[in-house]
């Protein structure tokens, strides 16, 4: 969780006012703060013992609570200065965060015996502020044990109730607390993003417009600040996150950043020329290609298994990327493009592979083992936020909006053994298979789109010849956050199209099929 930190407060419009979140450990606490910069006003996770002086200091426009796995009984549970709630700033509790603030108020909490889980009907009793232009009925999101069960002596009214709830949401007399049972956050209260909006505009008077150019301006100060002299080594992968990272600290610290991007021999096709024409001609950024796709395709020869792939891979990089960095005597820091949802994926995810999506990401064990301070702009951000923020600093599009690829490239795509020759059928694949789908306007409305090699061979039928080659998977999914998918309903033609250049302009492919199945159970790749 991100500790108090000036440096986010907004650069740009210091009196456009930050709406702090104290984090009592919730899962959604960063889905509060995503709505609320959606909803165009700046957010920032705090820790909940934050003192009510360090916030005042802040100038909040408002203050959110979030909610907690804990019972406010537990022992050890997270607490809060109750001075927050006298500052005379708009306070919304969310679920444990209203339960801590309604028992410092004088309400009573009742301990459950159940949990409370699922949707549930809201039936709202005053439609102004937290519920203006709300429905008197709609669907809300509970997931609580304990709840408030009385409100005797707290100056605390109830503006909402569900048929298990009496007060699933209330108001304080002077208008300042508002507390919710359920969760506003989450896509399941479909007008839940409409109260935190009422919240910030109706009750807290923000005036909005919050940008992401003031999130760079503001972060490329704070990181020119820390960096000083030194110098950042930043890996890229081509991919968005670190092609952002590279663009936010080039505008910080200019040449005093230095990016490596390791061919590892395992890339698309172009996909070296694309990094090299973005960071080295446009970005004027000191760029070190190094080519170690040799000793990448040894370490790979006869291995099939896909962990065994990754752990070599993983090993080869590491070592490659220490090799470069010690070429680099003034390098202190160490850039990389860790996202949100890299800091909560970790421990999901099936079995094995969010160790190595770690690995790859992140370049794990780097920092330890080269004493690199570590650098992570955009830790906060969520995917579409990175997007956003890189179109502000001016990466192409290209590369903006590009799918993501793993670290292991190619080699979990060609099933099996690892050949120059199998990847390079794989590369001419990928292109048509990309080209026709920028071409039919898909590639924007899907998440990741590849091809895979199969490890198998099938009879086919060429002029009057027989042919016996190579099967090509084509690879199409929708996702939010890759942790599910569906795979995505290309048009019939555009899959034609796509099976008939592949067959006519590939040597060694007479087979072309489609993958329909969605994770889960499936995954996203083969391997
Ligand atoms: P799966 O196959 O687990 O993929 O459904 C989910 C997302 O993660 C990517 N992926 C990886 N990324 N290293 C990476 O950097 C890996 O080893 C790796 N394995 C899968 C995959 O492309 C998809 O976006």
């Amino acid at each position: 969780m991100a500790e108090l930190d000036q440096s986010r407060l907004p650069a740009s419009d210091p009196h456009s006012g930050v709406v702090p979140i104290l984090d009592f450990g919730s899962q959604t606490a960063q889905l509060i703060a995503r709505r609320v910069r959606e909803a165009g006003v700046y957010a920032v996770l705090v820790h909940p013992s934050i003192s009510a002086d360090a916030l005042r200091a802040m100038h909040p426009k408002g203050i959110i609570l979030s909610g907690g796995p804990s019972s406010v009984y537990d022992e050890g549970a997270p607490t809060m200065d109750a001075g927050v709630l006298r500052l005379g700033v708009p306070v919304l509790g969310i679920c444990y965060g209203m339960q801590i603030a309604c028992r410092h108020l004088g309400a009573t909490v009742e301990r459950a015996a159940d949990r409370e889980f699922g949707r549930a009907s809201l039936t709202v009793h005053d439609r102004r502020g937290l519920f203006h232009a709300v429905p008197a009925q709609s669907t809300v999101w509970m997931s609580h044990g304990d709840q408030i069960s009385g409100l005797a002596g707290a100056g605390l009214e109830a503006t909402a109730s569900t048929a298990t709830c009496p007060y699933a949401a209330v108001r304080s007399a002077d208008g300042l607390f508002h507390g919710v049972q359920f969760h506003p956050e989450v896509t399941h209260t479909p007008h839940g993003s409409d109260m935190i909006r009422n919240f910030l505009y109706e009750i807290c008077g923000c005036s909005g417009g919050w940008r992401m150019a003031g999130f760079a301006e503001h972060q490329a100060k704070k990181i020119r600040e820390r960096v000083g002299d030194s110098r950042v080594v930043c890996g890229l992968s081509g991919g968005v996150d670190s092609s952002v990272a590279a663009a936010l600290i080039h505008r910080a610290v200019g040449d005093r950043l230095t990016c490596v991007f390791v061919d590892n021999g395992l890339l698309r096709k172009n996909e070296r020329d694309l990094v090299e024409a973005t960071f080295r001609d446009h970005f004027r950024i000191d760029l070190r290609v190094i080519d170690a796709s040799a000793a990448f395709l040894r370490d790979l020869e006869g291995v099939e298994d896909p962990q065994e792939k990754r752990r070599r891979i993983g090993h080869r990089f590491i070592e490659v990327f220490k090799r470069a960095a010690s070429d680099l005597p003034d390098a202190r820091f160490l850039a990389q493009g860790t996202l949100y949802p890299d800091v909560i994926e970790s421990g999901h995810g099936h079995a094995g592979h969010s160790a190595n999506i770690k690995l790859h990401h992140n370049v794990g064990g780097l920092p330890e083992e080269l004493g690199f301070e570590l650098i992570e702009p955009l830790r906060d951000l969520f995917k579409d936020e990175v997007r956003n923020l890189g179109e502000v600093l001016g990466v192409p599009g290209q590369i903006v909006w590009r799918h993501p690829f793993p670290g292991p490239g190619l080699a979990v795509r060609v099933l099996g053994a690892v050949t120059p020759e199998r990847l390079a059928v794989l590369r001419d694949c990928d292109e048509i298979l990309l080209e026709e789908i920028i071409a039919a306007e898909l590639y924007r409305k899907t998440s990741q789109v590849f091809a895979v090699l199969l490890p198998i061979r099938s009879v086919g039928v060429m002029g009057d010849g027989r042919t016996y080659e190579n099967v090509v998977a084509v690879r199409a999914v929708e996702s939010q956050d890759f942790m599910t998918a569906d795979w995505a309903r290309i048009p019939f033609d555009v899959l034609a199209r796509i099976s008939n250049r592949i067959i006519n302009e590939v040597r060694g492919v007479n087979r072309v099929v489609y993958d329909i199945s969605s994770k889960p159970p499936s995954t996203i790749e083969w391997e």
